[in-house]
């Protein structure tokens, strides 16, 4: 076996190839002065099961994903696993007004010609962990509410966790077990892409430390919102945790508001403190 990753995951790929005890895919990837990306795999992969890891938050990753997995099939590659722990486009998932591109499924069909299995973490339209069918394609999602729960468990005094919407009580409930204390959730209303308003709900957070677990952070606007609503209400400490820090407006600003913010290397960020490796590989171990 080969672990191979694009410019995007390739930190997160070599750990994978770590803990899976395998070698790390030789490839060389420049991009053409129009923009184009150039691609050779310089390993020998004939007759060899490959996983490639590559996250795809811009059109780019997603093309070099692409051309990697459309070459390791022409050089001979056995099988070929694509792991995405972020993909970009998951957001448009179902056709919210008629006319539009069920986006998700564009990308999920393409991924899908090219690969044996497709694995993802945390997709945004999944809300487990197991292998889903998503419109004929067969993703396992893998999910990394467990570990990022622990990675608050210890460090807490007074813990609660908190939802920052209804959808994600599901995760604050299960990472509460994890670490030992209560949930709750608070009512989120999306005025646009990047503005959302946040009710309280009734919270007993007064001289508490708040988790507040989200799937991903993209503008801020969700978390920052839930911080100044749970100070209000008198917490000691705002910690939060993203599976996906996207960070489409910077982090810096998000990390003014909280007392701590980590998120998992799905995409690198100088906050990517949980690593997704070891939960990857122990997937990657049960393939048949
Ligand atoms: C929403 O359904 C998600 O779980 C996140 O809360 C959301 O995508 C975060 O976006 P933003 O950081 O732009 O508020």
């Amino acid at each position: 076996m080969i672990v191979f990753s694009g410019r995007s995951s390739e930190k997160l790929g070599v750990k994978v190839a770590e803990k899976l005890r395998v070698g790390f895919g030789k490839t060389k990837i420049n991009v053409f002065p129009d923009g184009e990306i150039y691609m050779r795999v310089l390993s020998d992969v004939s007759g060899e099961e490959c996983v490639v890891v590559q996250s795809t938050p811009t059109n780019e990753d997603l093309i070099e994903l692409l051309l990697l997995l459309d070459l390791l099939s022409d050089l001979g590659a056995q099988k070929i696993h694509t792991v995405i722990p972020y993909m970009g486009y998951s957001r448009q998932d179902k056709r919210f007004s008629e006319g539009e591109a069920l986006s998700a499924k564009t990308i999920l069909k393409i991924i899908d010609s090219m690969s044996d299995s497709i694995y993802s973490v945390n997709m945004h339209f999944f809300d487990h962990g197991g292998v889903y069918d998503y419109q004929g394609i067969s993703i396992n999602n893998i999910d990394a509410f467990p570990t990022l729960a622990c990675h608050f468990k210890e460090k807490l005094k007074k813990p609660v966790v908190i939802a920052p919407d209804k959808g994600s009580l599901e995760c604050a409930k299960k990472a509460a077990e994890i670490i030992g204390c209560d949930f709750d959730f608070l009512k989120k209303k999306r005025i646009s892409g990047e503005e959302v308003v946040i009710e309280a709900k009734h919270v007993d957070i007064h001289g508490r430390d708040a988790v507040i677990l989200d799937d991903m952070i993209s503008t801020g606007g969700t978390v920052i919102e839930a911080a100044k609503i749970l100070r209000k209400h008198g917490a000691r400490t705002i910690n939060v945790g993203c599976v996906h820090g996207l960070f489409s407006k910077g982090i810096d600003k998000v990390k003014k508001e909280v007392d701590e913010l980590v998120c998992t290397d799905s995409l690198d960020k100088e906050i990517s403190r949980v690593s997704l490796a070891p939960l990857i590989a122990e997937a990657i171990k049960k393939e048949p």
